[in-house]
């Protein structure tokens, strides 16, 4: 569905219905691991904490990452070309996109894609005052699954698929693989830039993801206050805790949110049952090798063209092209 809000921005909306919320939450809590979809960590709340996150000292990825952008985005934008649609998934607040779409030739249009709608819209506006001839085409959409592109963008254009912040790490390695071929169907066989965090002492990590400022245990036990608003629950927000840890098989930090009691939560008239110290597994971020990204990224199409590190080699940003 496309309509117009009142700052004429022409959003087309595919935001995730409640009922479909619902089956995934309850799906998550029903298995002998307790899971929920990291997706909705990112309600309004959820959306301003990770902006909160980015800013902390303990979380190196936000800045390292744009400390590469600022070095080599004229680098970037030369090996992408003129004319391109920019197509950025889980935009949040687009806080990077600038870096990119200023050193770009002529770019055709700016499509930012993200699940939460009043997040997406206010950065929607703030790009199109920056960028006043960039059309503006926002999608609310869980970009997880296939979605279709906004009518106004010039199908002929060539697309480049903008993942910035390292998002394709909260995937499994299956999903990040699907999500990569569904990129070369939505690139038309394009380009990518994206994001990949990389392996680094594990110190480094958990501190990251275990902030000293709390700000990343507060996003995730948003989560819980944000299925008790949307779908009738009465988690008790101080009975449960965040936790973080390195898990070296699957190479991923992994948070948690552990019962501090035993105890019942109530969704929607449904029961769910807690053992003191049992978690809620609520995210995945895995860490990549140069090598093993490249593993992945090729049977779902792509060659990596370039990468771009900084002095620590704590995070990279990739070029992906179609194979030939
Ligand atoms: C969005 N994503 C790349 C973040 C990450 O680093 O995996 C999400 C996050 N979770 C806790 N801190 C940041």
């Amino acid at each position: 569905m496309t309509f117009q809000d009142d700052t004429q921005l022409e959003l087309t909306d595919f935001s995730v219905e409640t009922d479909v919320f619902r089956r995934e939450v309850v799906a998550g809590l029903r298995g002998d691991q307790k899971t929920l979809p990291s997706k909705y960590l990112y309600d309004k709340r959820g959306s301003e904490l990770f902006d909160a996150i980015c800013e902390a000292k303990d979380y190196y990825p936000t800045r390292t990452e744009i400390g590469i952008m600022e070095e080599n985005a004229e680098e970037m934008a030369e090996a992408i070309g003129p004319g391109t649609v920019v197509i950025e998934y889980g935009s949040g607040s687009s806080m990077k996109t600038p870096l990119l779409l200023e050193p770009l030739e002529a770019p055709s249009s700016y499509v930012p894609v993200d699940i939460s709608r009043e997040h997406l819209v206010e950065a929607a506006e703030r790009i199109s005052e920056r960028f006043q001839d960039l059309p503006i085409l926002p999608v609310c959409a869980d970009f997880t699954r296939p979605f279709d592109l906004p009518e106004a963008m010039d199908s002929n254009a060539p697309r480049t698929a903008y993942f910035p912040g390292s998002t394709i790490g909260n995937f499994t390695p299956e999903q990040a693989q699907e999500l990569l071929k569904n990129m070369y169907d939505e690139t038309n066989g394009g380009r990518v830039l994206l994001g990949v965090d990389l392996k680094k002492d594990v110190a480094v990590l958990e501190r990251a993801y275990d902030d000293s400022e709390g700000v990343t245990a507060a996003f995730n036990v948003n989560l819980l206050e944000h299925i008790n608003r949307e779908l009738d629950a009465d988690f008790d927000l101080g009975a449960f805790e965040h936790r973080a840890v390195f898990n070296e098989a699957h190479s991923r930090i992994e948070m948690h949110l552990v019962s501090t009691m035993r105890q019942v939560v109530t969704i929607g008239g449904e029961t769910f049952s807690f053992d003191k110290g049992e978690t809620i597994h609520t995210e995945n971020s895995h860490k990549y090798s140069p090598e093993r990204f490249a593993e992945l990224a090729g049977p779902a199409g792509w060659d990596v063209e370039q990468i771009w590190t900084d002095d620590k080699d704590y995070f990279s940003i990739q070029l992906l092209v179609a194979k030939k």
